[in-house]
């Protein structure tokens, strides 16, 4: 059994203002297992109730799970007074009050970013007792070495004397490579580029756990995820 007041939940799955499902409810749009309901305060149960708004069945999600492809120039952040923020990038269709991204992407930073708004999801993601695994592609501006690659294996140390956990590092090209590391430190993966005097010109996330970007995903561009898709990322 799960209680919420109607307004909440009406604004919450609907993403409408509360003022305006206020509204709604107290003009008759709003049915509760078949009876008309108009005031807002009424207590539900999302669980068990069949809810109706003007004749449609209003699903309950509890949380909401959005993979974007972030573009260069956004913020990781929920609000900005100057910049824009992935929040701000979201279509309407999925927007929901407190949403917020797992982890941060540095701003020029592109690729898979998940946004949310279940709080022990993203620790869960992030944590680095948790070894989920995040790839990336990095461009940088010199020659990769296969020193390098060992040097990641055995765990970086930065140049604040900060370790690293164990990384894999891939030569794809001369300066492409292919990262996994299990955590996310501040400007991780520049600095430790940065370790060996190379600077990163770009950083695209590929993946975290077994979710992919998908390839035809544009910048800025947004899906939801599905239990099916979330596993993936435990994997
Ligand atoms: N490491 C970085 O340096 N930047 C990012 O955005 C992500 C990982």
């Amino acid at each position: 059994m799960k209680k919420q007041r109607l307004d909440r939940f009406i604004s919450n799955q609907l993403n409408l203002p509360r003022s305006m499902s206020k509204t709604q409810i107290h003009r008759g749009k709003v049915t509760v297992d078949g009876i008309v309901l108009r005031d807002p305060s009424s207590i539900i149960d999302v669980d068990a109730q069949t809810i109706f708004y003007k004749n449609e069945k209003v699903n309950y999600n509890e949380f909401v799970y959005i993979l974007m492809n972030k573009p260069k120039g956004v913020l990781s952040a929920t609000e900005d007074k100057s910049k824009k923020t992935v929040i701000d990038l979201i279509p309407q269709n999925l927007k929901r009050n407190g949403l917020f991204p797992v982890g941060r992407l540095d701003k020029d930073t592109t690729g898979l970013l998940i946004i949310t708004d279940d709080g022990d999801f993203a620790h869960k993601c992030i944590h680095p007792s948790k070894n989920i695994s995040k790839t990336y592609i990095a461009k940088l501006d010199g020659a990769l070495s296969n020193d390098m690659v060992i040097e990641f294996a055995k765990g970086v140390v930065l140049a604040d004397k900060t370790v690293c956990k164990p990384a894999v590092l891939g030569i794809i090209e001369e300066n492409v490579a292919k990262i996994t590391i299990t955590e996310g430190k501040y400007h991780q993966i520049k600095r430790m580029f940065g370790v060996f005097g190379l600077g990163v010109e770009e950083l695209k996330r590929e993946s975290i756990g077994a979710l992919r970007l998908p390839k035809d995903l544009d910048f800025g561009e947004c899906i939801l995820l599905n239990g099916e898709d979330l596993g993936k990322i435990w994997k």
